[in-house]
């Protein structure tokens, strides 16, 4: 549907300016054919900036001293925060089945840092606590769960831990019965396990911004390098890899690939999951 972009109008060449810019500060591209979006998803923001055209936005946002700010609004409205628990859950079992054991085992007096880089909503990191939690691996050793996205809006959703019945297309309902409680509409997730998840809002292409979590030895970095452009993604995974311990785990989407992007990590298969170890 559209809105917005009609009636002001995203002309080409304020169209490649703000590509250029957004791709250069947020890491999402916007091809040709996704235009109408951009201006769509745009369009409520120049307008509550009391701003006649998408060219003048532009200009906000690259020389206005005070456009960090609306940077922010630009990242919610460009997030797409689509995610919910139990997703792509074998990379989390491979975690739960094979990496917390051996990192048990090699080095039991370090913590296990682990990190969902780009978690939305907070499903995923979530997720990965109850999986930790049923096998009783908090008990056994001590396990920092990090989790940051660059959209504000997603962070304090996350830290809220409400949700509605979409999140659990792929819960089992004993899991749902086992860490919800219903409030009303939604479902709010146990205290202990939402204290288990430190949240902050952080863009990975700002790297002195997540420099202290590059060095988690497990990285859930999904479902986010497909609206990125190959460049970008290959910056981030060598600044991942310079930082990451070795063994070092880094899992992305299953629609995600990085072969073309890096010779760094090995791509293995993982407790019936695949990871890129280094
Ligand atoms: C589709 S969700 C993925 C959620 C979760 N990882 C999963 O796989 O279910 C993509 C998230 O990436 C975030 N994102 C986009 N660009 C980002 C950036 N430069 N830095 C951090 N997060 C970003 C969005 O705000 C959005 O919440």
């Amino acid at each position: 549907m559209r809105f917005y972009s009609e009636s002001l109008g995203l002309p080409d060449n304020a169209f490649a300016l703000l590509r250029d810019l957004i791709a250069e500060k947020t890491g999402i591209f916007y091809e040709n054919g996704k235009r109408d979006i951009l201006g769509d998803k745009l369009s409520p923001l120049v307008l509550e900036k009391g701003l006649s055209s998408f060219l003048d936005y532009y200009y906000y946002l690259k020389y206005d001293e005070e456009s960090e700010k609306e940077w922010e609004k630009v990242f919610d409205a460009l997030s797409v925060p689509e995610t919910y628990f139990w997703r792509e859950v074998d990379q989390i079992n491979a975690l739960r089945d094979v990496i917390a054991p051996e990192h048990y085992r090699d080095t039991p007096h370090i913590p296990l840092k682990i990190w969902s880089a780009a978690c939305a909503t907070g499903e995923e990191p979530y997720t990965i606590a109850m999986e930790l939690n049923e096998a009783g691996w908090f008990e056994k050793m001590s396990i920092e769960i990090h989790a940051t996205d660059a959209s504000r809006r997603s962070v304090d959703k996350a830290r809220q831990g409400l949700y509605r019945e979409r999140s659990f297309r792929s819960t089992q309902q004993s899991m749902k019965d086992r860490y919800f409680v219903r409030r009303d509409n939604n479902y709010a997730i146990r205290d202990d396990i939402k204290n288990l998840v430190k949240f902050s809002v952080a863009n990975l292409l700002e790297f002195h911004k997540i420099y202290d979590l590059a060095d988690s030895k497990v990285i859930f970095c999904r479902n986010v390098f497909i609206y990125f452009s190959e460049n970008v993604i290959r910056k981030i995974v060598r600044f991942f890899y310079e930082h990451m311990p070795s063994p070092g785990y880094l899992f992305v989407g299953s629609a995600e690939s990085l072969l073309k992007v890096t010779g760094d990590f090995q791509l293995k298969e993982i407790g019936g999951a695949f990871a890129y170890v280094k």
